[in-house]
Formats: structure tokens, C-alpha cells, sequence
């Protein structure tokens, strides 16, 4: 069966490659996918989640979002393909910088994926200080969320070619070990970039199906219950409750808590190398995320996570909101919940107002914002506000 998919351009036909999702977004079995069939698919999958938040509120234009679907559907190329960076090309930058800095920079491979890829963290010490303060950048937990591995390595290449000239930045990095790993789900990534770019898990392949969501597949001891609650039993799908155990699933959670490598490999390396704080990008919404995703109750935090989100946000215009994870809507097994449960000090930023940047000057832009809140979450962790009480010492 032919589909056909409602665009702003007018009527057009869904690639052969997507007949899977026409299948399942097509309900009333027509052949066409209209707008309205579309947007309750994409609210089913959290897609259209920045819209429809819990409190009701509409802040992201819902449009953008349909049509880098069905541009998608219609297997329509789009612009940022050219001037975002594979995998391959981002950990050649890597080594370029570990090359140029090399007392300055280094790279460590912390495992490997299902395909085979590195897993590579990038580790900027400028000083020997006692007392230094510690901070780890993730992006590119989901494989679509393409401008969310540029910003965190931007973050690097800024920090360190600011460092001769800005004694600010010297004196952030002289008291900081700061952690970059920008692409968490290397498989992942290239498969959205190369092969279907609507693509979010990593590429775990199971019996039934393929992917499991890596925010979804975080595990601690200390709190079981943050990656499934007491009722969410592992052989239902009805009860789930902030992830998925239907395999086919985007938010699919995994069989067990860590099973997925590049989870396994970054709660160990942050637990090595005793990593106080993380900050976890993701896209889209513009949003300042702080735990708990999995309960609404406060953390201990809580002021000081509204304190520094809002200082965050008032240096990119406030065009951000800050607010507590469930308030977009429940998950489980998700990075900040464990990294707090694990006494880290932790923030999800949701970049953008849409999966792929559509310019050059766009992803600019988020790069720009996200490396302007970090600085300010930085001076924060340096000047004591930013709580470390897990891990006050750190030897590296
Ligand atoms: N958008 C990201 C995700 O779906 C971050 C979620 C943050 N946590 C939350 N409870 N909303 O994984
Ligand atoms: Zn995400």
C-alpha cells in the first residue's frame, strides 16, 4: 500500500523506507497520513512532549516539529547533514585537540558498543590545585538530538583556546577537572545521521527488536526503584511507568538497569573517577532540567537548583524555563535521577525547538548558549555554591 503524508507543501508520498511508521501512524487505515494522525502519534512517543507539558503549557511551535517529521516521512535530505559532524569526524577532533593541548588534554576509552565504536571521554586538567572541583558534559544520549554532541564539544575547543587570553576561563579551568563526553550513543548516532535520522535508542539488537532508550537504562543500588517502580513488573508493558519494557518502543528501558555497554561504562567511570557534578544535553525545548524526572518530591537541592538554573538561564535571555523533570513528564532510568540519587549535582538541558538545527547559525547559537551556562554552572561549582559533599577530595 502507497501512503501518502499531509505537508505544508501539500500532499506527498511516504518513502518505501517508512512505511513502518505510515503503518502505525495511519489509524484509520486510509492511506493518509493527516495532520492530526500525526500529532497524536507524536504525542504517544513524548515527540511533541515540550508542547503538551503536564502544566498545560504550550512553549515550543508545534508546526516545527510535524514538519521535520513528514520532511522526514518524505525522505526529504535536510541541511544539516552538511555541517554537523559524524562520529568518526568528532573523535578526530578529539584527538586533534588532545594533539594540540597535549598537557592540557586526554582522551580515555571507557568501552565499547554493540557495533563495536569507542566510547571516548575527553579530560581537561589545566592544573595540579588541591581541592579541584569536577564536572562531566554528556550529549548525544539520543541518537537524533544532533546538536546536543557539537555543543558539548564545543564547550572543549572554547574553554581551552580562551585559556591563554581570559583569566576568567583560566580560573575556571585551573580549578576544575572537566569530563566531555559528547556522544554517548555512538551507534545510535550514525544510524540516525546515515540511515534513518528519526532514529533515538542505541542499536542493541533483541529477538523482538532493535534499541534500547540509554536514558531510560540507568541503574543505582542505592535506589532500585529509580529505574522501575515496585508495580512496574518487567514481563507487562500495561503498568509501565516513565519507560518502556515493549522492546519496539522509543523509550524502551532495557531487560535489566545497566544493561546497555555505554550506560555500564559511564556509571563506572564516573564512580572511578569520583565525578561531582554532570550537566546532560539533550534536545529539544529550551528548558533547564533539575532532578527528580521519577517523583515530584523535592530534592535537598531544590533551591539551589532553581538558584543556579535561573542565573543559567538570565545569561542566554531567559529563553529557557527552569523546572523540575516530571513537570515535562515522568521517566525512569534517566541520567540526572541517578546522578542525584548518587549525591551529583545535575542538570538536563533541552536545547533548541527542534531535533536537527535547520542552519549553520542555528547550531551556532545553541553552542553558544549552552557554553555561556556552563560557564555559569562552573563558577558556581568553583565558588562553593554548587553542593560536592559526595566527593570533596578528588585524586586523579
Ligand atoms: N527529554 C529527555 C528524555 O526524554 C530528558 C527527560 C528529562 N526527565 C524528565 N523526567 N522529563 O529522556
Ligand atoms: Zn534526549
Amino acid at each position: 500500500m502507497d501512503y501518502k503524508i499531509q505537508t505544508v507543501r501539500g500532499f506527498e508520498k511516504v518513502s518505501p523506507k517508512n512505511i513502518d511508521y505510515a503503518k502505525r501512524i495511519d489509524r484509520n487505515n486510509d492511506g493518509i497520513l493527516d495532520y492530526n494522525e500525526i500529532k497524536d502519534y507524536l504525542i504517544k512517543n513524548d515527540d511533541l512532549k515540550v508542547v503538551y507539558t503536564r502544566d498545560g503549557s504550550k512553549i515550543v511551535n508545534e508546526g516545527q516539529i510535524i514538519r521535520e517529521f513528514t520532511d522526514f516521512l518524505a525522505d526529504k535530505p535536510i541541511e544539516a547533514q552538511s555541517f554537523i559532524r559524524d562520529y568518526g569526524q568528532i573523535v578526530e577532533s578529539m584527538k586533534k585537540l588532545a594533539e594540540k593541548y597535549p598537557d592540557k588534554v586526554s582522551l580515555e576509552v571507557i568501552g565499547k558498543t554493540f557495533e563495536g565504536r569507542d566510547l571516548v571521554v575527553m579530560k581537561i586538567s589545566t592544573s595540579n590545585k588541591e581541592g579541584k572541583k569536577s564536572l562531566m558534559i554528556t550529549g548525544l544520549h539520543h541518537a537524533r538530538e544532533w546538536a546536543t554532541g557539537e555543543a558539548a564539544l564545543n564547550v572543549a575547543e572554547k574553554l581551552l583556546s580562551e585559556y591563554d587570553s581570559n583569566e576568567v576561563v583560566k580560573n575556571l579551568l585551573d580549578n576544575t577537572d572537566l569530563y566531555i563526553f559528547p556522544v554517548v550513543n555512538p551507534d545510535g548516532y550514525e544510524y540516525s545521521l546515515k540511515k534513518s535520522r528519526w532514529w533515538r535508542k542505541n542499536r542493541k539488537v533483541f529477538e523482538k527488536g532493535v534499541g534500547v532508550d540509554l536514558n531510560r537504562n540507568y541503574y543505582t543500588p542505592k535506589d532500585p526503584t529509580l529505574y522501575r517502580q515496585p508495580n512496574d513488573k518487567p514481563d507487562s508493558t500495561w503498568d509501565d511507568y516513565g519507560a518502556s519494557d515493549e522492546v519496539n518502543s522509543d523509550t524502551y528501558r532495557g531487560p535489566y538497569g545497566a544493561s546497555e555497554e555505554e550506560i555500564k561504562a559511564l556509571e563506572k567511570f564516573v564512580n572511578d573517577k569520583k565525578i561531582q557534578t554532570v550537566i546532560d544535553i539533550h534536545s529539544y525545548g529550551n528548558m533547564i532540567l533539575f532532578p527528580w524526572g521519577y517523583t515530584s518530591d523535592p530534592t535537598q537541592w531544590d533551591t539551589i537548583y532553581k538558584e543556579v538554573g535561573n542565573e543559567m538561564n538570565g545569561v542566554v535571555g531567559k529563553k529557557y524555563r527552569v523546572m523540575q523533570s516530571i513537570n515535562l513528564y515522568p521517566t525512569t532510568g534517566a541520567s540526572q535521577d541517578y546522578h542525584h540519587a548518587e549525591g551529583r549535582f545535575t542538570y538536563t538541558f533541552e536545547i533548541g525547538n527542534s531535533f536537527f538545527p535547520s542552519s549553520k547559525k542555528e547550531l551556532e547559537q545553541l553552542k553558544q548558549e549552552v557554553l555561556d551556562m556552563t560557564k555559569v554552572f562552573l563558577k558556581n561549582l568553583v565558588n562553593g555554591k554548587i553542593p560536592t559533599n559526595k566527593y570533596e577530595v578528588i585524586q586523579s
